[in-house]
């Protein structure tokens, strides 16, 4: 089962990726995990999940009880002793949330973090990635920000597709070579272009022009559809319709 970690720079459209592979594997018979890796993501949004299941996905990041009991620690102490190999195999199912046959998590942010924090939440969070990226018989698809948070060396082998979206523009294309030369240097190795936003075959080859030697996966078109879903906090997989279609087209590329 396909493991898929999806970037770019902010504003993109990863959120929508997200929700939209995640209903096409589900659609396609597949157990889906969608993580919520990005420290200000709203996931749930794209999947027009409720206000009170979205009230329950708290962040693992912040569940300072959670953190104690695994890594023995208290979340936020610097440099004192904690496990780096905290259980962490029953979180996906304790900690996130159903909805629409998809499970939904979101993990937080860990201050002042970034690669070099050594810290109980960190370790932890390190930890139930790396498991989730080994578990065989789920689908993976993590939404993160601009970069590799989350994902180290022992885990880049693990990733199955990792996945820039862009823009049809120099800003975000720009982004997505600094995002691929920082997971270049973790190990990553399956890289893939995904255009957003397009409006038509001239954006594509824009992107495919710019694409720095990145694997052009395919594009999603402009759709006033994302837009209204977006504004009637729907499900975005079931206003946009052209999405899908265009979001299905991607994984038969990823399949192939
Ligand atoms: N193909 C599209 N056509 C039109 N609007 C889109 C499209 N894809 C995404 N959008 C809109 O663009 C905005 C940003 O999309 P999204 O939240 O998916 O991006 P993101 O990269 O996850 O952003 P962030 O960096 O803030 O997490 C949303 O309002 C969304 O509805
Ligand atoms: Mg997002």
């Amino acid at each position: 089962m396909p493991k898929i970690a999806i970037t770019g720079k902010g504003g993109v459209g990863k959120t929508t990726l997200t929700a939209l592979l995640s209903y096409i594997y589900t659609q396609r018979g597949q157990d889906v995990i969608a993580i919520d890796a990005d420290p200000a993501g709203n996931l749930g949004l794209a999947f027009g999940l409720p206000a009170n299941l979205d009230a329950r996905l708290q962040p693992i990041a912040e569940m300072e009880d959670l953190i104690y009991e695994r890594t023995g620690a208290q979340k936020g102490t610097i440099g004192g002793v904690f496990r780096l190999n905290p259980k962490v195999d029953d979180i996906p199912e304790s900690f996130s949330v159903r909805h629409r046959g998809v499970r939904l998590l979101r993990l937080g942010t860990v201050r002042g973090g970034g690669a070099g924090c050594i810290c109980p939440e960190s370790a932890l969070l390190k930890a139930l990635v790396t498991h989730m990226l080994l578990r065989r018989n789920q689908t993976l698809i993590l939404d993160m920000e601009a970069g590799v948070e989350h994902l180290g060396r022992g885990t880049a082998g693990a990733v199955d597709a990792f996945i820039i979206v862009v823009e049809p523009g120099l800003r975000s294309l720009g982004t997505a070579e600094q995002i691929h030369a920082l997971a270049a240097e973790i190990g990553i190795k399956q890289f893939y272009l995904v255009a957003n936003k397009s409006r038509g075959p001239q954006d594509d080859e824009f992107v495919r022009q710019h694409a720095a030697g990145l694997p052009f996966l395919g594009s999603l078109p402009f759709s006033s559809a994302a837009v209204t879903a977006d504004q009637a906090g729907v499900a975005v997989f079931d206003e946009a319709s052209e999405l899908v279609a265009a979001a299905a087209r991607i994984a038969d590329h990823l399949a192939a």
